[in-house]
């Protein structure tokens, strides 16, 4: 047993003062600290710094390890000439990744608070790397291929991978999952087996959606920037299938989407009575001219993400937490930074299934500590102070044992 004691906790109940928890690898108590002593004489206590604050271990829902060498090679500015660029450039990118940079990406995660992340894997590439680093990894398997010549052997390939990170040892904290690359890009037939092997085997399933407008032009009128992509590389002219066909196959089991910047409210309202979800990254959409997603209308729950490194310059959690409060800005910003603690704790944790992102007895003892340069004057706007102070947090627990 250990018991850790700072300045403040988040709990569901909001930020508490003077109280302290007690954790082996779940939380077993929250109490005064001089009560858990008594209750607990044999634990080890964890003394913090001054002007703490203890929240839920970070979730990052959205990253691409695998292309963790971007630096310049990835054309930003706008969709298509991205696409292009990563088509151009992944071969490069992905042979230059090896484990050793991946680890010090978890690391850098870590650095930014995140206990968990959701590992989009294209080639099953970073799975030796999700499993030995300490965080939780929610492993989604990525089904990519639209043509119907290639899907049967596409789809062979993809369940391979899923099977392999199924049987990753318990230890290693990998949760299976499944990923649909995106409407333009997987067959409706092996997209709806996919669904389907989510749904049977309770995987986490989550798809890219409507990121840019380009995407939705070729999806409504099979014209736009798109058409001219799948001549040259696929030497295919029509989309194989539309918005409202990729949207119904997932009907019968909520998926994370991801990004949905260009889906009308219409849409935005189907998915969300549908139980579905939205995993939202600022920065990617601002570098790839995506364009804003309207969270002060959205009707359904969402996540903040990094997406990969070939969209983005860190996968520092908090960097993107102060990337959304500026692209927001019409938000007034101490409710927005309240949501965005939210979206990477106890969103995630309910979307994902994951029994963590709350501080409350039972719960796994994960736990994000950050160190605030004075007390805060007013308890309202701790949120608001965390994220915009915090370039590094001052310790990481996960699973009960201190990883930073
Ligand atoms: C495809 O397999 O159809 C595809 C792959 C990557 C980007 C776009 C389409
Ligand atoms: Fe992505």
């Amino acid at each position: 047993m250990k018991i850790i004691t700072t300045n403040y906790i988040y709990t569901p109940k909001g930020f508490i003062s003077n109280k302290a928890i007690a954790f082996t690898d779940t939380i077993q108590d929250i109490d005064n600290v001089d009560s858990l002593k008594i209750k607990y004489p044999e634990a080890k206590i964890i003394a913090t710094n001054p002007n703490t604050v203890l929240y839920p271990g970070f979730i990052n829902t959205h990253v691409h390890l695998e292309f963790s060498t971007n630096k310049t090679s990835l054309k930003y500015g706008s969709f298509m000439p991205w696409l292009d660029s990563v088509i151009e450039h992944r071969e490069d990118l992905v042979g230059s990744c090896n484990n050793d940079i991946m680890m010090q990406e978890c690391q850098a995660m870590m650095r930014s608070g995140v206990t968990t992340f959701g590992a989009i894997s294209s080639f099953g590439n970073e799975l030796e790397v999700c499993e030995k680093t300490p965080q939780r990894v929610i492993f989604f398997n990525e089904l990519i291929g639209s043509n119907a010549q290639y899907a049967d052997m596409l789809y062979g390939d993809f369940m391979e991978r899923v099977k392999a990170s199924m049987s990753c040892d318990k230890s290693s904290r990998i949760i299976p999952a499944v990923a649909i690359h995106s409407p333009y890009s997987v067959h409706p037939i092996i997209l709806q087996k996919a669904v389907n092997v989510a749904k049977e085997h309770k995987l986490p399933l989550s798809a890219h959606f409507l990121e840019s407008q380009a995407e939705r032009e070729w999806l409504e009128d099979g014209k736009g920037e798109f058409k001219s992509f799948f001549k040259k590389f696929f030497n295919t002219q029509t989309p194989v299938t539309n918005i409202k066909e990729f949207m119904y196959a997932f009907d019968t089991y909520p998926t994370h989407f991801t990004h949905a910047v260009q889906a009308t409210q219409e849409e935005l309202e189907y998915l969300a009575k549908k139980g579905h979800s939205i995993a939202h990254c600022p920065r990617s959409n601002r570098y790839l001219g995506c364009g804003r997603l309207d969270i002060e209308d959205l009707k359904l729950p969402f996540t903040i993400a990094t997406d990969g490194l070939s969209s983005n310059d860190s996968l520092s959690i908090l960097d993107e937490l102060r990337a959304g409060l500026m692209m927001h800005h019409q938000i007034p910003i101490e409710p927005l930074a309240s949501k965005f603690i939210d979206s990477i704790t106890s969103t995630p944790a309910d979307i994902l299934g994951l029994n963590s992102g709350r501080i409350e007895v039972g719960k796994l003892a994960d736990f994000t500590i950050i160190e605030l340069p004075e007390i805060p004057k007013r308890e309202d706007e701790i949120a608001l102070w965390s994220i915009l102070h915090t370039k590094e947090v001052s310790a990481l627990f996960i699973n009960g044992k201190q990883e930073v």
